[in-house]
């Protein structure tokens, strides 16, 4: 069962449905998929962790934070888990070489994902940064080690060649001048032209978050994934304390980027977090509310190995965002960027919308093969976008 490469057979159904290219994080779109790869959290020696490019050919995910950058300073560190087994290191230093996830990740980009680097998890101890200017230089540091390869630089690179498409704040624990660091990685990457770069953050759902605070209230971040699981507002509390609209209602109200996209973060399996684990029922409808607010960007998932060791449950989470997949966009050569829909033919019944349900902003409306729900929320109208794709606007 844990043997094949995609270890649900649910997943077939649309793998054989899809083109070969796929969509990246996309802040239009209320169907994002986020799940984070490199801490084989399942811990099976068998039908563990698979080397990342597995999860990017034909799969529904477009956005993997790599997990985690665990030591900022003194020293920098990355660890993949089983995936850090076939890194090296660099002479001298703790800091791994791998080879493996550098071509994985250019992979995975040919393939429109989008690659993230997720900085922080439960061992992050170095608690930030003793000023703001420290906290600037270490931000360049990393631009340098895993942003573009800047000719003039000596520093190390983990990933060779490759280089992120962003990064990705999970502080757990209280930390320091993170806004500084933060601020300054968001003006790197949005310095470069013709190469969008994200950030994101995964506060827990509390609001607000006791160790992110800072950074989202004065960093413009393209989406947040909110943990909503080990906590009484998560996903397993709703209808009741489940605080989806506190979050939504910082994204449109407070949050420097008014378009900040809000990713409902669950765990992918009964095992891969203390508490908070939804499926079947639960899910559907905990998606299907969320959906509701103009925010919602989509799910997250905590992790890789989790959800593909739990037959069936991203199938379910395809199947409540709707049944499709985010726009893709592709740049060739000689042409402006185009956006086109990649639209899952399922082999399941698909579950339909209740058809009283009304799109939110930027949501799907219609596009060929779309059976969901077609009226838009006031004062939105659904607008052509292409053949695939008509948006509420
Ligand atoms: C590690 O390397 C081996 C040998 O090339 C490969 O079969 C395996 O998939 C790799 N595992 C990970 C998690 O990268």
């Amino acid at each position: 069962m844990f043997s094949t490469p995609l270890g649900s057979a649910a997943l077939w159904g649309y793998l054989f449905a899809l083109p070969a290219v796929l969509a990246g994080f996309n802040s239009g779109a209320s169907n994002n998929i986020a799940v984070y790869w490199g801490q084989n959290s399942i811990n099976k020696a068998v039908g563990g962790q698979q080397r990342l490019a597995t999860y990017c050919a034909n799969t529904p995910v477009n956005i993997i934070p790599l997990a985690f950058l665990n030591g900022i300073k003194n020293p920098t560190l990355v660890n993949f888990a089983n995936a850090g087994d076939n890194c090296t290191t660099f002479a001298g230093t703790q800091l791994l070489s791998c080879p493996k996830i550098e071509e994985d990740i250019q992979t995975c980009q040919s393939l429109g994902k989008t690659i993230l680097l997720s900085i922080g998890g439960a061992t992050y101890t170095e608690g930030g940064f003793s000023s703001a200017s420290e906290a600037q230089t270490w931000a360049d540091t990393l631009w340098a080690m895993f942003g573009p390869k800047q000719s003039s630089s000596t520093a190390l690179r983990p990933f060779g060649a490759a280089s992120v498409d962003g990064f990705d704040m999970d502080f757990e624990a209280t930390t320091s001048n993170m806004a500084p660091f933060a601020a300054r990685l968001r003006s790197r990457m949005d310095a470069v032209s013709g190469r969008k770069f994200y950030l994101s953050a995964a506060p827990q759902c509390p609001f607000p978050d006791a160790a992110q605070k800072e950074m989202l209230e004065q960093v413009a971040f393209d989406f947040v994934s909110v943990q909503f699981y080990n906590n009484y507002c998560g996903a397993t509390a709703y209808p009741g304390n489940f605080n989806f609209d506190t979050w939504d209602n910082w994204a449109r109200n407070s949050a420097p980027n008014k378009n900040v996209k809000v990713l409902l973060g669950l765990p992918g399996s009964p095992t891969a977090a203390g508490s908070g684990y939804v499926s079947g029922d639960q899910l559907k409808q905990v998606i299907q509310y969320s959906r509701g607010f103009p925010s919602f960007g989509g799910v997250m998932a905590w992790d890789m190995s989790q959800v593909y060791g739990n037959a069936g449950w991203l199938d379910s989470v395809v199947s409540a965002l709707g049944g499709s997949l985010p726009p893709v966009t592709t740049t060739s050569k000689n042409t402006t960027p185009t956006t086109t829909l990649v639209t899952v033919t399922r082999t399941s019944a698909a579950t339909s919308t209740p058809t009283g349900s009304l799109v939110p902003q930027w949501g799907q409306c219609g596009g060929i093969g779309y059976t969901g729900p077609t009226q838009c929320q006031a004062p939105y109208t659904c607008q052509y976008v292409s053949d695939w794709w008509s948006q509420c606007a």
